[in-house]
């Protein structure tokens, strides 16, 4: 079967990005704010979410298709029990030529010093950790739950140490809160093989109270870190690359920034994500996703007719929101958030 056809705007269908929780054990001020998650905060009934077994369906017609990438997201997807299952599933798969896909898995870090052994033995290819600040203060303030630094960086480690790697860390800049651990952040992992990315805080979603004013564009992230430490331009491991990659000119290791707010990457933009309650979502941004589950769980319908929807909703793809923002004047109301349609 040959891959589907590109989306309106030319964009083939490579990756896959699964939130398998919308559940997370942080409350980070730009994601999940408490006084939205709440003790009262109703999260998805168990009967809502997919099982191991739909998502493996979803991913195998993808990957039948030619997605060629998988992430597990969330919410935090360590928090999903038995989640190893999950990942041995999506290894057991190939591309139509053989191959077998990258199966990546962004985490919080909390439960990799537990889990990261088992992840690599299942499958997983590696993971990329969210660590906003090396100050123990400010990291507990942005997780908003006082969750100690060193557990992450312990985390961090053991991921390093299976082999789940070059892991990545990532971390979101938000003007006046933890722009001051840009350049920490950078010399604390120069030259230990992991690779720190900095995020341009997004107005993702309709609750982190995002402001223009909180964003600090990605040309003065990289201009900080080469005023100490030297850096040089690198070509993109790939195309359609969310980051911008820069090395330190001493050959110690390489960082990279992603921009989501100042240099839109839409038009290159391969990424489908498939929610926790099976709906698929064509942009971050969008308002409305495409209900999968419906289509998984009529017994009336096949693969053929997944396939079908699939390749159907893609076709049909014009998002580009991020290069659209600037011109918008006002944003979108209604967005749908990060926890629950996945980073
Ligand atoms: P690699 O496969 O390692 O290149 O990772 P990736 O950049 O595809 O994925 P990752 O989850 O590490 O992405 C890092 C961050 O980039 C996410 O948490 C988002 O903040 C942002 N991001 C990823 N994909 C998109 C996207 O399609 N649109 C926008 N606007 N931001 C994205
Ligand atoms: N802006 C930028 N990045 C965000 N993430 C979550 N919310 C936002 C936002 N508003 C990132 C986290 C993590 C991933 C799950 O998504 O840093 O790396
Ligand atoms: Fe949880 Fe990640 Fe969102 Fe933080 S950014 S609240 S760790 S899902
Ligand atoms: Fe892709 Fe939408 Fe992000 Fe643009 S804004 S890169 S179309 S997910």
């Amino acid at each position: 079967p040959a891959s589907f056809p590109p989306d309106r705007l030319g964009r083939p269908l490579r990756d896959l990005r699964i939130s398998v929780t919308d559940r997370c054990n942080f409350r980070c001020v730009y994601c999940m704010p408490k006084e939205v998650f709440g003790r009262d905060y109703a999260f998805l009934p168990r009967a809502e979410i997919l099982t191991f077994e739909e998502i493996t369906r979803v991913a195998r017609v993808a990957v039948a298709h030619g997605v060629e990438k998988l992430r597990l997201t969330g919410g935090e997807p360590l928090l999903r029990r038995g989640i190893e299952e999950l990942v041995a599933a999506l290894a057991a798969l190939r591309t139509p030529d053989g191959r077998p896909v990258d199966i990546a898995l962004t985490t919080n870090g909390s439960a990799l010093p537990v889990k990261a052994r088992a992840l690599k033995d299942a499958g997983l290819t590696r993971v990329s950790v969210s660590l906003d600040s090396l100050d123990p203060d400010r990291f507990a303030a942005m997780n908003d739950v006082g969750f100690p630094v060193d557990r992450v960086l312990r985390g961090i480690e053991a991921a390093q140490k299976a082999g789940l790697g070059p892991v990545k860390v990532n971390m979101v800049v938000k003007r006046g809160t933890n722009d001051a651990d840009i350049v920490p952040m950078a010399r604390h992992f120069q030259g230990t093989g992991v690779v720190v990315r900095y995020i341009e805080f997004m107005d993702v979603g309709a609750t982190n109270g995002w402001r223009m004013e909180e964003v600090l564009p990605s040309s003065e992230v990289v201009a900080r870190i080469d005023a100490e430490l030297p850096l040089e331009p690198v070509e993109p491991a790939y195309r359609g690359e969310t980051a911008a990659r820069w090395r330190y000119r001493d050959g110690s290791g390489e960082v990279g920034v992603i921009s989501s707010v100042t240099g839109a990457f839409c038009g290159t933009c391969t990424r489908a994500r498939l929610s926790t309650d099976g709906k698929l979502f064509t942009c971050l941004f969008a308002a409305d996703g495409f209900d999968l589950r419906a289509v998984l769980r009529d017994p009336a319908k096949d693969d053929g007719d997944l396939t079908a929807a699939l390749g159907g909703i893609w076709g049909a793809r014009g998002d580009r929101y991020s290069e659209l923002r600037a011109g918008l004047g006002a944003r979108r109301a209604k967005r749908i958030e990060m926890s629950y349609i996945g980073g």
